[in-house]
């Protein structure tokens, strides 16, 4: 049996062979490779469809030694992530002097009195080591300004924007020959990125892993499909294999944003005991907390967010609780305490049996969903004019 055909035209706009894009997923723990690493692009890229790195954790240099590496390793097109928190867009980027890496501990020491107190408490109380990790500075969140410029001089393919609005850079990244995606939680977001000029726009519902809204993904797509019109949209959010696939397809999406599958891949960047609390969870397993971010995000539920629920604390803003939750989360994984940690993941977690090289999985969904759209369709339902 030859390869299958299933082309839209998001294919067109991307010059790739399958509407199929692997999500640009930065860390979810300090110390912890990014969820979309180099491996995971070059795999889903070679196999027809675009991998994109998840470029938030990484320093600008990182990144870009990143995409040299990619472009080593693939012809075929790809994108990068980056988070343009609209606070940190408009004040600009960090200016580092001194040292470029400081301990982790005495950052913890420049958070507020009530949280440096909450986790102390926590750790004599669950007697956690101390720890001993240096924290880079001058992340790509930190410093977007030079990581867009660096993605424009690298000449990527496709620039994606996980939040905040990218309108401000795309005549820059236009005039590069840059296609530019933006992620959106909302009806009102898709709208917005549209109008600014982006080419692509991803709708992520509520079901997904990492940052999430308030919005299903069966709700949101059609809106943001309406919205954002005539810039078409990505689903993301819950599709794990074909049957996800053809649902987007069928209610107007051009493609799909993938991540958790992906990360439940050979190349997914997930530590092996993230994969394995991936493998076991069902349905139920994720909940959205502010606990890592400051903002939403859902993650494979773990005894961490019973301790975070019970503090009475407010989240400190993004990315300050990040630093929180980095060294708590250190705390516990040096303790080998694997009940407080759990991935970012979603909803569709209790879909994932097994961990297969990406490619099997991008092969799978394009499969399944050409049998869905020229078989199980016609087979099942009757339909006529
Ligand atoms: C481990 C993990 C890390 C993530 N990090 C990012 C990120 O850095 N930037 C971003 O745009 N989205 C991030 N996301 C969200 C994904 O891009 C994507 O929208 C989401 O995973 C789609 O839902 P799904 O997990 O149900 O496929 C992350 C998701 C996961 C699971």
């Amino acid at each position: 049996m030859g390869k299958p055909t299933l082309r839209t035209k998001l294919c067109d706009v991307l010059g790739i062979e399958y509407p199929i894009l692997s999500a640009g997923m930065g860390p979810s723990l300090v110390g912890e490779r990014t969820g979309a690493p180099v491996e995971l692009v070059v795999a889903v890229s070679e196999a027809g469809g675009l991998g994109v790195l998840g470029a938030a954790g990484y320093t600008v240099d990182e990144m870009r030694e990143a995409i040299r590496e990619i472009k080593k390793q693939t012809d075929k097109p790809f994108g990068v992530d980056i988070l343009l928190p609209s606070q940190t867009v408009s004040a600009g980027d960090l200016e580092i002097e001194g040292p470029q890496e400081i301990p982790l501990s005495e950052v913890l020491k420049t958070l507020p009195k009530a949280h440096y107190d909450w986790m102390t408490k926590i750790k004599e109380k669950l007697q956690l080591p101390d720890i001993d990790v240096m924290i880079k500075l001058g992340s790509t969140t930190s410093r977007p300004h030079a990581a867009i410029k660096v993605c424009i001089e690298e000449n990527v393919p496709l620039f994606c924007s996980g939040l905040g609005n990218p309108g401000f850079m795309v005549a820059d990244a236009h005039n590069a020959g840059i296609k530019v995606l933006g992620i959106s939680g909302n009806t009102k977001n898709a709208g917005r990125i549209a109008q600014s000029g982006a080419d692509l726009v991803v709708a992520q519902g509520h079901e997904g892993g990492g940052h999430t809204g308030r919005i299903g993904s069966m709700a949101l797509w059609p809106q943001a499909v309406d919205a954002a019109a005539p810039t078409p949209v990505l689903a993301a959010g819950g599709i794990g294999d074909g049957r996800g696939v053809a649902a987007a397809l069928a209610v107007g999406c051009i493609g799909v944003w993938v991540g958790t599958r992906f990360l439940a891949s050979v190349e997914g960047g997930a530590l092996d005991i993230q994969k394995e609390a991936i493998l076991k969870a069902t349905d139920e397993d994720t909940r959205r907390t502010y606990i890592y971010t400051g903002k939403t995000s859902r993650a494979t539920y773990n005894r961490f967010h019973d301790l975070w629920e019970t503090s009475g604390l407010d989240p400190l803003p993004f990315p300050t609780q990040v630093l929180l939750a980095s060294g708590m989360v250190e705390m516990f994984t040096q303790a080998d305490m694997v009940e407080y940690v759990g991935p970012f993941a979603g909803q569709v977690s209790g879909l994932i049996k097994e961990i297969k090289p990406a490619a099997e999985i991008l092969m799978h969904m394009v499969e399944e969903t050409v049998d869905i759209l020229t078989n199980r369709l016609p087979d099942t339902v009757t339909a006529k004019i």
